[in-house]
């Protein structure tokens, strides 16, 4: 019976919070990872992992086996993201999987130059006729643990050329809560919806926040974007990513993301989590 949930990118931080609040409610999904048995490692999962990369066509059809619904989120730091994806959205429409949850970014959905790849696939969904519901999270909490890590323990610094512009801070577990809710509850069909954290806060705010919980002294320097992106090329990091993270951050310099709605609370039911807690958890 075709009733399962294909979760992509499924061993990132989104993917994986979003099996744990899956097997919560006990819903069926399958995982689809570029490798079966790392994946199996990294989440421990007893649901099927299937081998899957949306650069390979011969994927698809086992990847989709038993499939309703789809989760869809591609890798971060790739500006052809759409272009990756569009084999595999394409094979969904000729199969009839209709049903697509596509993890896409806040302040991303207008023109953002390299960073277009969101807006160009939510066209896509639209202008293609999927059931679709588009997720534009902020920030990720979890991206101090995941990519700030050497500079806050090694450096102790919080680099980058974000000014002292704001962001309300995502717990990711607050976006598979979401994507939980829209994957299996009717009346989130053609929708999009920002989530963010509760406050928006400072970079400024984040290195304190820091200092409390790692015992060191962290700072921000408040780096402008060029000292930015040669302190990456320093570390080896390409240009690419270096003006990649450079757009993510002007847009927090400008204030463009220093909103904060109340969708995640009026979808759950539940607030949103502090990035407090979730540094907290992650450094404390
Ligand atoms: N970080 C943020 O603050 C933020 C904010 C808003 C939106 N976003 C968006 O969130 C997404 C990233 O989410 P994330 O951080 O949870 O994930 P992630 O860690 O960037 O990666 C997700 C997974 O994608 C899979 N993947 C990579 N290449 C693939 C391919 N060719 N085919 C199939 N799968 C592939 C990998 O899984 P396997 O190795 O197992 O195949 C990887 O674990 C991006 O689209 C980003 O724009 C991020």
């Amino acid at each position: 019976m075709s009733n399962k949930i294909l979760i992509t990118g499924v061993t990132g931080s989104v993917g994986k919070a979003l099996t744990k609040s899956l097997q919560a409610r006990q819903v069926a999904f399958k995982a689809a990872s570029r490798n079966v048995a790392a994946a199996k490692e990294k989440l421990g999962l007893q649901e099927e992992v299937v081998h899957f990369s949306f650069d390979d066509p011969a994927t698809f059809e086992a990847a989709t086996a038993d499939v309703e619904k789809v989760f869809l989120l591609g890798p971060s730091f790739n500006p052809h993201l759409d272009q990756l994806m569009t084999p595999f959205v394409a094979y969904l429409g000729k199969k009839g999987i209709k049903r697509i949850v596509y993890l896409s970014g806040l302040g991303l959905s207008g023109p953002v130059g390299l960073l277009g790849f969101h807006a160009r696939m939510e066209q896509k969904l639209i202008q293609e006729g999927f059931d679709y519901t588009i997720i534009r999270p902020s920030y990720f909490a979890q991206n101090f643990r995941n990519y700030e890590y050497e500079n806050i323990t090694e450096r102790s610094v919080v680099f980058a050329p974000a000014g002292k512009g704001k962001t309300a801070f995502i717990d990711v577990a607050d976006i598979a809560a979401v994507a939980t809710e829209v994957l299996t509850k009717e009346g989130h069909s053609g929708q999009a919806y920002e989530l963010t954290g509760p406050e928006a806060l400072s970079f400024y705010e984040v290195a304190a926040l820091l200092t409390r919980f790692t015992g060191k002294q962290i700072t921000y320097p408040e780096p402008d974007e060029d000292t930015f992106k040669a302190g990456l090329k320093a570390t080896g990091v390409s240009d690419l990513i270096g003006e990649y993270m450079a757009i993510i951050y002007n847009n927090i310099a400008n204030n463009k993301v220093a909103f904060t709605t109340d969708t995640i609370e009026k979808i759950t039911g539940k607030k949103p989590t502090a990035l407090e807690t979730v540094l907290e958890q992650d450094w404390g």
